[in-house]
């Protein structure tokens, strides 16, 4: 594959049928590139880097070499799913490393949001590439490299604050999906048999729930956010609104208010819902989400996060307000 410019023949890939006939076709090129060798990718679970993994799993096997790297920012339940549809469903060769504690102390005490997101980039760089220099023979690496990207067109890539791979790194580049526009990606990853939840998820960032605990992360304050974000996705899907919604999540700021609990006063953090649709990310409207169900998330958010004795929905659109607080 040359150049950079989707070819104006390309279909797009809207059926299984023309997914699978885009598969087929992925699968002898990728096949004639890679031959007998050996291919890394970076795994982190989101739509663009699954699917590169289940394609090249189709085509070379246990030739690539997945590494899923932890970094402490991840969802509940994120880890555990990778390593279950990957492992468990594909026998893929995958690398898990939990470098959570890495992350979190490296972490410690930097409250500013732009520095938050640079260590955690670089951070993530450094694993990576410690784990690229013990394996042995690896000539190509895969990337979830989609049209998006090239055309550097959207928000979400101009918040990309992460460096390359060191200069000694002599990957050839195995790019398959880079023609394609998101949603084709998701037909793709359907037709090669990715779970749905994983294939149609939410934009989750790179820097992950990092930018949701507001400030300088602490781990107790994490917890916070990763078990009310668990929460609020697990209503959301019971009440019919995952798919629905754009993006939906939680925040815990880095400040108390007084409560009562158990009819003692308490002194805890509140969690702060925000649950927007939007196009392209550039601008975003406020979810109009049935009281009731606001009502009994903040029930269970209150009665179930350790920490929090209050729940605040945010009704600010983009502008003024981003999509992330941080
Ligand atoms: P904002 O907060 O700028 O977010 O309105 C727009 C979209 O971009 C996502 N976002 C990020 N994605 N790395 C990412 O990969 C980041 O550092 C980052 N910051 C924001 C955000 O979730 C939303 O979808």
């Amino acid at each position: 594959m040359s150049g950079n410019v989707r070819p104006e023949t390309m279909e797009r890939i809207t059926t299984p049928e023309l997914a699978n006939a885009f598969i087929d076709e992925k699968v002898a090129e990728l096949r004639a590139q890679i031959g007998n060798k050996k291919v890394l990718l970076a795994l982190s679970g989101g739509v663009d880097s699954s699917v590169v993994a289940a394609l090249l799993i189709k085509a070379v096997g246990k030739q690539l070499v997945c590494v899923h790297v932890n970094h402490g920012l991840l969802r509940k339940g994120e880890p555990e799913q990778v390593i279950e549809v990957f492992k468990g469903q594909m026998d893929a060769n995958l690398i898990y490393i939990d470098a959570s504690d890495r992350f979190l102390d490296k972490l410690e005490g930097i409250a500013e949001p732009e520095k938050k997101r640079k260590i955690i980039g670089e951070e993530f760089i450094r694993v990576f590439e410690e784990e690229a220099r013990k394996l042995e023979g690896i000539e190509f690496l895969a990337q979830g490299t989609i049209y998006p990207d090239i055309l550097e067109s959207g928000p979400v890539k101009a918040h990309h604050n992460v460096g390359g791979l060191p200069e000694d790194f002599k990957f050839e580049l195995v790019e398959p999906l880079k023609f394609l526009f998101k949603d084709e990606v998701r037909v793709v990853g359907d037709a090669l048999g990715l779970p749905k939840n994983m294939v149609y998820r939410q934009p989750f960032p790179g820097p992950g729930l990092g930018v949701r605990c507001i400030g300088a992360i602490t781990r107790d304050r994490l917890e916070a956010v990763r078990e009310s974000d668990a929460i609020l996705r697990e209503e959301f899907a019971k009440n019919g609104l995952e798919g629905k919604v754009w993006q939906y999540f939680t925040i815990v700021p880095d400040f108390k208010s007084t409560g009562v609990i158990d009819g003692k006063r308490s002194y805890d953090w509140p969690v702060i819902i925000r649950a927007v649709n939007t196009k392209d990310a550039m601008t975003a409207t406020v979810e109009n989400v049935p009281f009731v169900l606001l009502e009994h998330i903040t029930k269970r958010i209150t009665s179930e996060v350790k920490g929090v004795n209050r729940v605040l929905y945010d009704l600010t659109p983009k502008p003024t307000g981003t999509i992330e607080w941080e």
